[in-house]
């Protein structure tokens, strides 16, 4: 049962593909102890910067019947008390912790990346795709050269897999990835929101404090599933985008992700989601007479 769901990314031996996608849950250890006990193979932490910051104000996401757009303005805790709550959740979780670096310069995330490393994360996830802060995600890796001189800084500061977290919005997905990869990125993990806004047609304004948000959720697997499917060729990549059901995880593993990546449908749903996806999945594969690494890409060329 349990060897039916390995599998491995990035070079993270992974007990089943599914991965807390970063941002979801924020980074309190005993919520992320409920992640390991909800059946994730592995856990992302939200994204983290070199100082404290607050976020936007409320409201910072609207509930769609296809999804969320979620404009949180990165609040989190900053590194210094990150490496607390991290301490505390590294002696009780043992699935592989995937930290997510950010920061406003190349300079910035590679101190923050160096910093997660050392206070025991297995792998750095680099967030260079935040749709919706200003300084930040897309504006420091949106573009291949950009992307590639950052990541590049960052590969230079730490020894542990870099996966780099990729925008869908861009024209060709495909050179960003090559660009990471050029520059040293294990693996992609793709993909992260698109810019969106909702507007309340009887307020006549925008909902959200910050206007513009990214889009997640169902809406967007179909870009995911897609981004898969061009990425999958150049690198490993944790699908990620809309994944509910154990459907979408077998099609995000038929693209050729080699794990799947689990966001907007646990803050909808809750942590049981994981169970569910991971029941239906093994069924699936049992059905099929295959395990997760013979369905990984199975579904690229038919
Ligand atoms: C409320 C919320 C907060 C998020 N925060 C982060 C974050 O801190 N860093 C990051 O790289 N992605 C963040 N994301 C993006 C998700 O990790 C994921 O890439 C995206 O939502 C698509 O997956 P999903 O449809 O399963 O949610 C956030 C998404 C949501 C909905």
């Amino acid at each position: 049962m349990e060897a039916l769901l390995e599998t491995e990314v990035a070079g993270l031996k992974l007990r089943n593909p599914l991965v807390l996608a970063s941002g979801i849950l924020g980074n309190n250890p005993s919520l992320l102890k409920r992640v390991e006990q909800a059946g994730a193979g592995a856990l992302t932490t939200k994204t983290i910067l070199p100082e404290p910051t607050r976020g936007y104000d409320n409201p910072v996401v609207v509930e769609l019947p296809f999804g969320l757009i979620n404009a949180m303005g990165l609040p989190n805790p900053g590194i210094k008390e990150f490496e607390r709550e991290l301490a505390e959740a590294r002696s009780e979780i043992s699935i592989p912790i995937i930290g997510s670096a950010g920061g406003g310069t190349p300079e910035e995330v590679a101190y923050v990346a160096g910093r997660l490393q050392d206070a025991g994360v297995d792998a750095v996830e680099i967030n260079a795709s935040c749709p919706h802060v200003k300084g930040h995600g897309l504006e420091i890796g949106g573009t291949p050269d950009s992307l590639e001189e950052l990541v590049a800084v960052v590969r230079r500061s730490i020894r542990i897999p870099l996966l780099v977290k990729l925008t869908p919005m861009t024209s060709d997905i495909r050179s960003l990835g090559e660009a990471a990869v050029r520059a040293g990125a294990d693996g992609l993990t793709a993909i992260n929101t698109l810019r969106a806004m909702y507007i309340d047609v009887d307020a006549m304004v925008p909902v959200l404090s910050n206007k513009v948000g990214g889009l997640s959720g169902p809406a967007i697997r179909p870009v995911a599933v897609r981004s898969v499917y061009e990425l999958a060729p150049i690198s490993d990549v944790i699908g990620t985008g809309g994944v509910e059901s154990w459907r979408d995880a077998a099609e995000m593993l038929l693209a050729g992700a080699k794990a799947v990546g689990v966001g907007t449908a646990i803050m909808t749903r809750g942590l049981e989601v994981f169970g569910e996806i991971l029941n239906g999945l093994s069924n699936y594969l049992e059905r099929k007479n295959l395990s997760v690494r013979e369905l990984i890409g199975r579904g690229r060329d038919t």
